[in-house]
């Protein structure tokens, strides 16, 4: 419930993203399944941390789209986040990294 919820919101929030013109509706529909599900079991379903630390936009304030998807694509050697571009394309970290920047997401 509470997740259907959330990817309800997450899709409605992912309209006016600048990398979302560049990403179809359905493709966006997988990354958000791919948030919750792999990034979630670290970060938590609703990314308020797990193991890995909580991505909501007051825990990410002043971190831009640029540098999380760095993150994202290259993971952190040394810690438990993998790297993600060979399942990610630059453009889809840029558009995961900026929805986890929208403050409207539960
Ligand atoms: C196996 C566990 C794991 C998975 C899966 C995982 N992460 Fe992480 N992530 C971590 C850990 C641990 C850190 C903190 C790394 C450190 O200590 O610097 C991290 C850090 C990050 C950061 C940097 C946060 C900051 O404040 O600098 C971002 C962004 C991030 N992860 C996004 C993602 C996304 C998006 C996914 C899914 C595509 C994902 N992670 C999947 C464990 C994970």
């Amino acid at each position: 419930m509470i997740r259907s919820a959330w990817l309800a919101l997450s899709l409605l929030a992912a309209v006016p993203l600048t990398a979302g013109d560049v990403i179809p509706g359905t493709r966006q529909g997988e990354l958000v399944e791919l948030l919750i599900q792999d990034c979630g079991s670290c970060h938590g379903l609703q990314m308020k941390g797990g193991l890995g630390p909580a991505l909501l936009p007051a825990s990410l304030h002043g971190k831009s789209a640029e540098y999380l998807s760095a993150v994202i694509l290259n993971g952190r050697p040394g810690s438990a986040m993998p790297a993600w571009n060979g399942l990610l394309s630059p453009d889809e970290a840029r558009w995961i990294a900026e929805r986890l920047l929208q403050p409207d997401l539960p």
